[in-house]
C-alpha cells in the first residue's frame, strides 16, 4: 500500500509535469500558443496576400433593388440570351408567352401574366430583385444564372405583350 507521503510526492510530481507542458513556450515545443494564431477576442487574422475584398452595397430586396439601372445593353443578342433563360427557367411556370399560362400555372393559387401593364411597368431593378430572390411562391433564381445573364432576362421580360385574341 502506497504510504501518504509517496501519494503526495507522486501527486506534486504529475501537477508539475502536467503545467510545465502546458505553459512550457521552449522552442522546441510547438503548440497552439506559439503558432500563427490570434487569440480568441483579440483581433481578426489578416487576410491571406492578395485577397480581393468585396463591398460596396448589399442589396437585399425589390425596394433597394429598384433604381438599378440595368447594366447589360439592350441588344438583340441579351434579348435572345435573356429569352433562353426564360425557357429554361420561367415558361414552365409563366407561360411561353408570359401569359401566366405555364404546365404547372395551375397548381398555384395565382399565376401572374408577365404581359400585364403593371407588370411591364416595374423598373428594370425590380424586375431583377424578383428574379434574384423569388417570391412568396415563385422560388429565387440567384443561383441558377450569372448576373448578367439575370438582367438579360430582365430585357426579354419587358418584351411581353397581352395576346389579342383574332
Ligand atoms: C414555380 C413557378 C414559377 C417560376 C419557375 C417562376 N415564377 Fe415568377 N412568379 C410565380 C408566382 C406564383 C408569382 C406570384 C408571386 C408569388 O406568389 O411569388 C410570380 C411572380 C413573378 C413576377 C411579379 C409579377 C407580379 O404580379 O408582380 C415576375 C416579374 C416574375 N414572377 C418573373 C419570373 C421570371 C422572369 C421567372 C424565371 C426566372 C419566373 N418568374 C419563374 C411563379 C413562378
Amino acid at each position: 500500500m502506497t504510504r501518504p507521503t509517496h501519494r503526495a510526492w507522486l501527486l506534486a510530481l504529475m501537477l508539475t509535469m502536467g503545467s510545465t507542458v502546458a505553459l512550457a513556450q521552449l522552442p522546441f515545443m510547438r503548440n497552439m500558443h506559439t503558432g500563427p494564431v490570434v487569440m480568441p477576442q483579440v483581433d481578426t487574422r489578416a487576410p491571406v496576400e492578395n485577397t480581393i475584398a468585396v463591398d460596396g452595397d448589399w442589396l437585399r430586396d425589390r425596394l433597394e433593388s429598384q433604381n438599378i439601372p440595368n447594366p447589360v445593353p439592350n441588344t438583340p443578342e441579351a434579348r435572345a440570351e435573356g429569352a433562353q433563360m426564360y425557357d429554361v427557367y420561367c415558361a414552365v411556370c409563366h407561360g411561353a408567352t408570359g401569359q401566366g399560362d405555364g404546365q404547372i400555372a395551375d397548381h398555384f393559387t395565382r399565376m401572374p401574366s408577365l404581359a400585364l401593364p403593371y407588370v411591364q411597368d416595374y423598373t428594370d431593378g425590380w424586375i431583377y430583385a424578383i428574379i434574384r430572390e423569388g417570391g412568396r411562391s415563385m422560388p429565387p433564381f440567384a443561383h441558377s444564372m450569372s448576373v448578367s445573364e439575370r438582367w438579360s432576362l430582365v430585357h426579354y421580360v419587358k418584351t411581353f405583350e397581352v395576346a389579342t385574341t383574332p
